[in-house]
């Protein structure tokens, strides 16, 4: 016979055996540039929703041309350019953002498919859904994608007469040979069709330097906070205020190189793992390569490109070219 306690004795607790999970992708990558001698993040962690905002604050600096010599471009020479590049069916916009550069063309280039791909998805829907409002007739289809690793477009999207458009000097943000790489990939996808692309230009450091260290200190917000998304991403414990922003141009290598310094000694730790850094050390966070016209078209008809062309803004500080695939 039961006892009556037994009957009113509470029910042990049910214990969860929590499996370890795998680490993502994302960790690995991480933990692999937080522990290389010289230190580094991928610059697509900048671009968490927080990143994405203030890269759009950064496009309205004074000191960060260009975004406006881009416009200015497309302003000034956008029916030469709507000439070049030809009939459109469909638009591929890489690293798309808030759409407001592709939006733009849309009276001049006529696309029926628009298919902006941002890695910040949720950047994306938002801006998607404010620009079905405005063409209701357009077809969407956003991608949230890292297109600087693979490029997969849905069947949807016909294959022929297909631009891809990458404006905002995007294509500096990786090193030569993963430019090259994707400029291959970019053709493979668009036989027939086109390219449109926005170059910055190798100009002199005093032009440079300000545009990615600004008086306001947004370029400085916008390369902490990559801290904080990895925090997030990899449960790390870097504390922004041992951090500060530098942005140096290296000529030799023609680019603008983004860092973090270590303003004291610091740990960093993460599950499984952990780093010291030491006062000044840096990890590097972005590169933005800065071309002279040649040589962006010399790289442009490696990867297979001809028919090219190109346009410029009053001070010929920026540059779009086309190009066909
Ligand atoms: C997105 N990309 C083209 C920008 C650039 O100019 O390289 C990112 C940026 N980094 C600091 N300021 C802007």
């Amino acid at each position: 016979m039961v006892s009556p306690s037994a009957l009113f004795a509470p029910a042990a607790p049910k214990f969860i055996a929590q499996e370890p999970q795998p680490p993502s992708a994302e960790q690995v990558e991480l933990r692999e540039g937080l522990l290389a001698r010289q230190a580094h993040i991928d610059p697509k962690f900048l671009y968490d929703a927080l990143g994405s905002a203030l890269f759009t604050a950064i496009t309205q600096l004074p000191e960060y041309y260009p975004t406006r010599c881009e416009s200015e471009i497309f302003q000034r020479h956008g029916a030469d350019i709507a000439r070049h590049v030809g009939p459109v069916l469909s638009m591929m916009d890489l690293g798309a953002g808030d759409c407001v550069k592709a939006e733009r063309l849309f009276p001049s280039l006529r696309p029926r498919h628009y298919v902006p791909i941002d890695i910040s998805a949720d950047y994306l829907q938002a801006a998607v859904r404010r620009l079905q409002l405005s063409y209701p007739d357009l077809q969407i289809t956003p991608i949230g994608q890292d297109y600087t690793h693979a490029l997969a477009l849905p069947n949807s999207v016909p294959a022929e007469q297909r631009l891809f458009f990458y404006p905002g000097s995007s294509i500096g943000n990786l090193s030569p040979e993963d430019a090259h790489a994707m400029l291959c990939r970019i053709r493979e996808q668009c036989e027939g069709g086109g390219l449109l692309v926005g170059v910055d230009r190798v100009k002199p450091k005093q032009v440079l330097e300000p545009a990615y260290d600004d008086a306001l200190h947004l370029t400085a917000a916008f390369n902490l906070n990559l801290l904080r998304h990895v925090n997030s991403v990899l449960d790390a414990d870097f504390d922004v205020d041992d951090w500060r922003h530098v942005a140096l141009f290296n000529s030799a290598s023609s680019r603008i190189e983004m860092h973090l310094e270590a303003q004291r000694a610091v740990r960093v730790a993460w599950p499984g793992g952990a780093r010291a850094f030491s006062a000044g050390e840096r990890i590097h966070t972005e590169n933005s390569y800065k071309f002279t016209p040649p040589a962006f078209a010399d790289l442009l008809q490696s990867a297979g490109y001809r028919d090219v062309a190109h346009w410029s803004d009053s001070r010929g500080w920026f540059s779009i070219f086309s190009a066909r695939a």
